[in-house]
């Protein structure tokens, strides 16, 4: 019997993941809730119940499968809620979610396993962490340990910078609670790589690798953003690098779930920096990344409702790396001000639906028969094929037929990898 899905969020992830499970035989409808317009073209958007209503909102759609969206939720308690209510969910526990939530508990983690990681200490007093940066001069990251929509890091030149970051999230409490503590890490440096590992608790297997463009302009200049374009695969990431990431990282950090008995029923994104002394964690993430996923599910050749069905339900069939049909390049349009103070209300146009692109939309608003802008990230358009250059150039050209006062996007998502392609083709 074929299934209903629910997926939980309104942004380009979920847009994507709406897209991709549309498209498996096994699935009669895909639910999202909220939403947004767009994904109306590919699911049902409902209003989202209010906590402890979310497991009779479930049997009353029928529901046979949940997919949780964003770390928001997941951190407070969405799938222990569903779980207890008898409904399948792909996401971890809120328990287990804390290894986004509380970036202390995930260094502490890190430790145990035996992951590769960044050097760190918590704070939670100004003087102290003044203190220790007087005694440990050198470039320093700044990490607010709660959750901080993805504006909590500050990645430091010198002890000078880094106090002023330490004032403004542990004294003047800028992130408010989720600054209650601070992580002052030791900084590193290498080019970045996202892996997804999907888990089922005990067993799991991961995506193609992808990496994400995190500053706001081309040649990572500008400041840090949730993510300005993804590309997938990654040069760098071989076989033997996934084999090193496989046995030091995605083993270990499994074998810690299980050993602390926390349910772990869903994607592990590990953001990994690729160092001199080898891949180490920079951080955990308990859910699909933004915008990596809108690169990684188009060009995934398989099922994915299969995929995470099995996960939730603890049976996953998958091993290793999942197999992957094409390149993807994802070139995300944000609005004017983003990402400090997004503009919202410009009229988008243009080709939306190019012939070479998927146009995957995350803050957008239909208003009468027009698009507007109603976020900081407005879309991510996607190309894929055989080749990168090619899935690059068509995302360029699909991002440049679409038009809004004040759009910014990068000109460089993947060029790195594209340049070092057509030097090895001329050798
Ligand atoms: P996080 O949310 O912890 O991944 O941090 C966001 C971004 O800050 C990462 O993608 C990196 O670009 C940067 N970052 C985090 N930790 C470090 C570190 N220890 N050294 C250098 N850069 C870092
Ligand atoms: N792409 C970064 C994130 O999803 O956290």
């Amino acid at each position: 019997m074929a299934a209903r899905v629910l997926v939980v969020g309104s942004g380009g992830r979920e847009h994507a993941l709406a897209w991709k499970l549309n498209q498996s035989r096994r699935v009669a409808k895909v639910l999202a809730t909220p939403g947004n317009d767009a994904m109306a073209a590919v699911a049902k958007c409902l209003p989202s119940p209010p906590t402890g209503q979310w497991g009779a909102f479930a049997r009353d759609e029928g529901i046979d499968l949940v997919i949780v969206g964003p770390e928001a939720p997941l951190v407070a308690g969405l799938t222990d809620e569903l779980r207890a209510a008898g409904v399948i969910v792909f996401g971890p526990s809120a328990a287990a979610a804390r290894l986004e939530g509380d970036k202390a508990f995930s260094k502490q983690f890190m430790h145990d396993a035996g992951v590769p990681t960044a050097q760190a200490q918590e704070f939670h007093e100004v003087d102290a962490a003044l203190a220790y940066l007087d005694d440990h001069p050198g470039p320093r990251v700044v990490k607010a340990t709660g959750l901080a929509a993805g504006k909590g890091v500050s990645v430091c030149d010198d002890a000078d910078q880094a106090k002023v970051e330490v004032q403004r999230m542990l004294g003047d409490r800028v992130f408010g609670d989720a600054g209650a503590s601070v992580l002052l890490e030791e900084r590193l440096s290498g080019p970045e790589l996202s892996v997804f590992a999907v888990v089922d608790g005990t067993n799991y297997c991961w995506f193609a690798a992808s990496r994400d463009h995190k500053r706001l302009r081309d040649d990572d200049a500008g400041p840090n953003t949730g993510g300005m374009g993804a590309y997938t695969p990654v040069a760098d990431a071989t076989e033997a690098l996934m084999q090193t990431i496989d046995d030091t990282v995605l083993a270990p950090s499994v074998t810690q779930l299980r050993e602390r008995d926390l349910d772990y029923r869903g994607l592990l994104y590990v953001g990994l920096m690729l160092t001199p002394r080898g891949p180490m964690v920079l951080e955990y993430n308990c859910r699909f990344g933004d915008p990596e996923t809108q690169v990684v599910l188009p060009t995934f050749n398989g099922d994915l409702f299969t995929l995470l069905d099995d996960a939730a339900r603890g049976r996953l069939r998958a091993r290793g790396q999942l197999p992957q049909s094409e390149c993807g390049v994802g070139i995300v349009l944000a609005s004017a001000g983003y990402p400090e103070n997004p503009r919202r209300g410009d009229i988008v146009s243009g080709d939306l639906d190019p012939s070479h692109a998927t146009v995957f939309h995350a803050g957008t608003q239909r208003v009468q028969d027009e698009w507007k802008t109603s976020g900081g990230r407005v879309l991510c358009v996607v190309s894929t094929d055989a080749s990168l250059s090619q899935a690059h150039a068509h995302a360029m050209e699909a991002a440049r037929g679409i038009h809004f006062a004040g759009s910014q996007w990068r000109r460089d998502i993947a060029r790195h990898d594209v340049e070092l392609q057509s030097r090895q083709g001329q050798e």
